[in-house]
């Protein structure tokens, strides 16, 4: 019954997205209707407003890092609890790809798995975030970095020693952030991805 609950708030917690509070707080578009489409930090960069992408970024992540710390908090303890804290991970993971809020459409995951994978194991976040920022300050490529630091994350949580659940997990979540960036990929092919820091996107 804990674990229901746990999930079913972590759900809700990942379903707000705050791509499109901070375009409302800052007066901007909605980050579906210009760009990549995508209600995500990258994407709320091409509106020009970094405050209001850094801000994305920083709530997106912690709403996953939070999720995950009350439940090793709270829920470590029980016979189940490796195994809540990794459903947990995945819920408010879920909740930012398919919001309630938003009719089920949301973002790419990647600011909230940074947050989970750094609320699991420091180190685990900090390998993903260092891959990730290795490959974007060389290619300047936001969804490239993204992709192959969800490869890295299931070989970092092996080599960390985590428990399988949470492997198993981690797993998951790179394989749903690798199928919602279908697109990216294509333009990757195509050689059309746009770079961070510009506007344009491919058509
Ligand atoms: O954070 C998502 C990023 O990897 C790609 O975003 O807007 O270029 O599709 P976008």
């Amino acid at each position: 019954m804990m674990t229901l609950v746990f999930v079913v708030c972590a759900y809700l917690l990942g379903s707000v997205s705050f791509a499109v509070l901070m375009s409302k707080a800052f007066g901007l578009a909605d980050p579906r209707t210009y760009g990549s489409g995508n209600p995500g930090a990258t994407n709320v960069l091409r509106s020009g407003k970094k405050i209001a992408a850094a801000l994305t970024l920083l709530g997106d992540a912690a709403k996953g890092w939070i999720a995950v710390v009350l439940a090793i908090m709270f829920g470590a303890h029980s016979a189940q609890g490796v195994t809540t804290i990794a459903l947990v991970a995945l819920a408010v993971f879920l909740g930012h790809l398919f919001p309630v809020f938003l009719k089920f459409k949301g973002g790419k995951g990647v600011a909230t798995a940074l947050g989970v994978l750094l609320a699991l194991n420091v180190w685990l976040g900090l390998a993903a975030l260092g891959t990730w920022l290795v490959i974007a300050l060389v290619f300047r490529l936001s969804s490239l970095a993204a992709l192959v630091a969800s490869i890295g994350v299931p070989v970092y949580a092996m080599v960390l020693g985590l428990p399988r659940e949470w492997v198993l997990a981690s797993a998951i979540m790179s394989l749903l952030l690798i199928w919602r960036h279908k697109s990216n990929i294509q333009n990757l092919l195509a050689g059309k991805e746009s770079r961070i820091g510009s506007k344009k996107t491919a058509q």
